[in-house]
């Protein structure tokens, strides 16, 4: 695949996000109407995430039939050159409660690289994206990460779900408020990610996370200069895995702060 390919995707994916961004704040402007669906412990569905990525599937369908697909609700296939990875709607519950804190999410991945990723809030209009090697930006503002040196000079966020345990919760809560650090936390992991992007916050943390939660959040925050673990390397564009995302200077102190591996 190679740099046209790349560009054409790249112009198909901020036009396929505008739409399902704007099909996704209108199931949220009417929340009371919709299915509500449990696929286990804090872990709900709605018709408003299956149409989303319904939509996103069916629109890069009909540019790139070849490519493959990586959806959180509608199964996932790769094997290819070139995979979409998608969440329609990370922070699910965030989205259901009426809260703010969730966004839509599509990255590619080419080659086995992470090439280029967008997110939008829907609520808040704010829109974020970068392509490989060329800058991150937010609502087309240029965006670096922040400069600070020391976890006591910001806000880091930390995540968790019932996929992760209340041991290590415990444990990186604990290293991070005795190294003079605060915490924040919402529903959307790739919200949390962007947030570092901006520099709006100095890190974030979790302990499990899906490659459709993270990855189009991950190329966003490298072009912005933050620094990460290889999560694609590590788990491939359908696995899960740990995060660490910081400021460059706070990338290896906030990784300290996390459990061994067992
Ligand atoms: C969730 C969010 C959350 C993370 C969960 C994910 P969803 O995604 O990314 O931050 O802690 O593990 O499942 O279900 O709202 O798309
Ligand atoms: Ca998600
Ligand atoms: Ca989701």
């Amino acid at each position: 695949m190679d740099d046209a390919d790349i560009d054409a995707r790249f112009a198909i994916a901020a036009s396929v996000m505008a739409e399902a961004a704007a099909l996704a704040l209108q199931y949220n402007q009417r929340l009371e109407t919709l299915t509500i669906e449990s696929k286990g412990p804090q872990d709900l569905v709605s018709e408003a995430d299956r149409e989303v990525e319904l939509l996103i599937r069916e629109r890069i369908g009909v540019h790139f039939p070849e490519d493959d697909f990586v959806g959180e609700e509608l199964g996932s296939k790769f094997d290819g050159v070139g995979v979409w990875v998608v969440d329609p709607i990370d922070g699910t519950q965030d989205f259901l409660l009426g809260f703010p804190t969730w966004c839509v999410s599509i990255a590619f991945v080419a080659n086995d690289e992470l090439v280029f990723g967008l997110i939008t809030s829907p609520v808040t209009g704010d829109r974020y994206a970068a392509r490989k090697g060329e800058g991150a930006t937010w609502n087309g503002q240029v965006i670096s990460a922040s400069p600070a040196t020391s976890l006591k000079d910001g806000v880091t966020s930390v995540g968790y779900s019932t996929k992760s345990t209340p041991y290590d919760l415990a444990h990186i809560l604990d290293g991070l408020t005795t190294a003079g650090g605060v915490l924040r936390s919402v529903g959307s992991g790739a919200l949390m990610i962007v947030w570092v992007a901006t520099g709006q916050c100095i890190g974030y943390v979790e302990m499990y996370i899906n490659a459709w939660d993270c990855l189009a959040a991950l190329c966003i925050v490298k072009e912005a200069g933050g620094r990460s673990n290889d999560f694609l390397a590590e788990n491939g564009p359908a696995g899960n895995g740990r995060i660490v995302v910081a400021a460059p200077a706070l990338y290896t102190e906030l990784e300290s702060l996390l459990p061994t591996k067992s």
